[in-house]
């Protein structure tokens, strides 16, 4: 009896805040991380970084100058700074952390070795930014708008305090319930994918903003939809994506990473 109980309910699950369990230093090596990475592709504007980066570093004027500055600078060397810092030790360290897989198996009730992880990504989110702004869409598979990702699990993490005018994540709660189809449209030139999704069916789901805090962590099932509010303050909005999909679920199909050299 006990056993069934533990079945998985992804399909019936919402989306959770589990407050303040990412400590302040699996942060503070993220932080370290995105420096290094900026000094080496734009040295000019980040020589003033200090030796020792912590994740107060996000509230200086100068740092969301700079990133701004080099954002505009060159898009293309930011996009390399994106795609690597997705494969960076402190981001495969946080995604695999003990902290966040203990959620997943808390939430999903699937025990954490029986997990991939994949698309660890490190979103930034310039003020006022219409280039890579993601509108109403649920997580899919990685490149494939086949499968269903029925079992799928993403995951967010607050980097910094991520209020409404940072552009906090919103949701149209239990849409993960409803069979919904979903087109993918692959931009290129360093700009994030669209989705095109039947508009019909969203009046019929509550939507809710999720304010977070540093170090909080929103857990949701892929299917639900979802799209980051705009960002009208002053800061860079700084955000760890995971996501993770049971091997022995329904949707799970085998997947390989491929490594691409940008030049
Ligand atoms: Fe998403």
């Amino acid at each position: 009896m006990e056993k069934n109980k533990k079945k998985s309910l992804i399909k019936n699950k919402s989306v959770i805040c589990f407050k303040n369990c990412i400590k302040e230093n699996q942060i503070n090596e993220i932080f370290i991380t995105m420096g290094v990475l900026f000094k080496f592709y734009f040295p000019e504007l980040f020589q003033w970084l200090p030796k020792k980066i912590t994740l107060k570093i996000w509230k200086l004027r100068k740092f969301q100058e700079s990133i701004i500055k080099a954002r505009k600078k060159s898009k293309k060397k930011f996009g390399k700074i994106y795609d690597t810092i997705q494969l960076s030790s402190s981001v495969k360290k946080m995604m695999t952390s003990k902290n966040i897989m203990n959620i997943v198996e808390k939430y999903t009730n699937i025990k954490k070795e029986n997990f991939i992880c994949f698309n660890s990504v490190i979103r930034f989110d310039p003020p006022f930014d219409e280039r890579n702004s993601v509108d109403w869409h649920y997580d899919l598979y990685p490149n494939s708008e086949k499968i269903d990702p029925i079992n799928g699990i993403s995951v967010v993490v607050a980097l910094h305090d991520i209020k409404i005018e940072h552009g906090s994540p919103i949701f149209l709660l239990n849409s993960n319930k409803t069979k919904i189809k979903m087109r993918l449209r692959t931009k290129y030139d360093n700009k994030s994918d669209n989705y095109k999704l039947e508009k019909e069916y969203f009046k019929k789901f509550k939507s809710k903003i999720f304010e977070i805090n540093i170090g909080d962590v929103l857990i949701f099932p892929m299917k639900t939809i979802h799209k980051s509010g705009k960002n009208v303050s002053n800061n860079v909005r700084i955000s760890g994506l995971f996501r993770y999909y049971p091997i022995n679920k329904k949707g799970f199909t085998a997947l390989k990473e491929s490594y691409i050299p940008i030049e």
